[in-house]
């Protein structure tokens, strides 16, 4: 195989961004995509030559896929994954992949029984910087870890809902939960407070501000986030700083860093297309049968999605600590 067929379920405001990377990509052949709105799914169509669909059943029983690509709000995964693996398809889904981890786990499972390559919209982990900077803390003394996120809101309409997207920290602050995992591993457990009531004036709004979340990683480090999105214009992406024995990094989500020890500073930011690189691995993955090419596979991206979820039990049982 050197052109993997693609289905698209879901064509709103993500997947235009994987529509310019296909367009990139002459590995990529978009052949179908479903989309509750129909305009959604013609004007894809459309753009690609491809089959436009209102009912992704319908879809995945008509076309044969390689691969299929699931871009629903976080409420909406609602069997749409075991259906394409099922039918024998790979998977691209993006974070949240649910709001249920009983979901998450099945479709993990069912993954792992057909044999599926996975990915999970994690692009931040492509980002070229990310491995020096992992490099740079492997082995070390880790002393203190936080992370700081301010951004606004997103104008979809299901992201001020909680039971729709999960909330701040499940829908936006994943990101930065998943490269803390990427870089220091495994958390034990979490605490966690938030607020409500700094965003005001917006209609069915009900997600937390603000919260702060302690988390206890395996290898002992203790670390914490502090996110919110009341902030109109935002703040960028997401700032971590770790203090270790040897020294103070500094890291924002997009890449660009600065680590000081003693008189030396180092300093870099990425030139990388890592949404694009993102995608690329996925169907590399496919072609050539290999899962490691992928830096988010769906089970890893579990372990993430456990520790927003855990995070945000936390918050509303008003600060217990979640075991992981
Ligand atoms: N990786 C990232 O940086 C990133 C950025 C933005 C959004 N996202 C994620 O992507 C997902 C989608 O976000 P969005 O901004 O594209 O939302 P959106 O509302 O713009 O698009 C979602 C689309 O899915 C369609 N849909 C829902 N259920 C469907 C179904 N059963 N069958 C067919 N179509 C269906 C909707 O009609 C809509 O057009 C969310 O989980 C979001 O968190 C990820």
């Amino acid at each position: 195989m050197d052109k993997v067929r693609i289905g698209f379920i879901g064509c709103g405001g993500i997947a235009q961004y994987h529509f310019g990377h296909m367009e990139k990509l002459a590995k990529a052949r978009v052949v179908a995509t479903c989309d509750k709105i129909p305009e959604r799914a013609q004007a894809a169509a459309t753009r690609f030559g491809a089959k436009p669909y209102t009912v992704y059943a319908e879809m995945l029983e008509r076309e044969k896929l390689d691969a299929v690509y699931v871009c629903v709000e976080p409420s909406a995964h609602d069997g749409m994954e075991l259906m394409a693996i099922e039918r024998g398809c790979h998977l691209f889904v993006q974070k949240p992949m649910t709001l249920s981890m009983d979901y998450a786990w099945r479709v993990r499972d069912a993954l792992a029984a057909k044999g599926r390559i996975s990915a999970v919209g994690f692009q931040c982990r492509y980002v070229e910087t990310l491995p020096r900077v992992k490099a740079w803390l492997q082995g070390q003394q880790i002393g203190m870890v936080s992370c700081f996120r301010l951004g606004g809101l997103p104008m979809v309409w299901w992201w001020r809902e909680r039971r729709h997207s999960g909330g701040q920290v499940i829908e936006q602050t994943i990101h930065n939960y998943d490269v803390m995992r990427y870089l220091l591993g495994e958390v034990t457990a979490v605490c966690g407070m938030s607020r409500e009531g700094v965003v005001s004036g917006v209609d069915r709004y009900d997600t937390e501000d603000a919260s702060t979340v302690v988390m206890h990683f395996a290898s002992g480090v203790v670390g914490s986030m502090t996110t919110g999105c009341f902030s109109p214009g935002g703040f960028g992406n997401g700032d971590f700083l770790f203090y270790t024995r040897k020294g103070r990094l500094t890291y924002d989500l997009g890449g660009s860093f600065r680590i000081q020890e003693g008189k030396l500073t180092i300093e870099g930011k990425p030139g990388n297309d890592y949404g694009l690189e993102s995608d690329e691995a996925f169907l590399d993955a496919i072609i050539e049968n290999d899962q490691g090419l992928v830096m988010s596979p769906y089970a890893d991206a579990c372990k993430t999605l456990q520790l927003v979820i855990g995070a945000t039990e936390s918050f509303r049982k008003g600060g217990v600590l979640v075991k992981l």
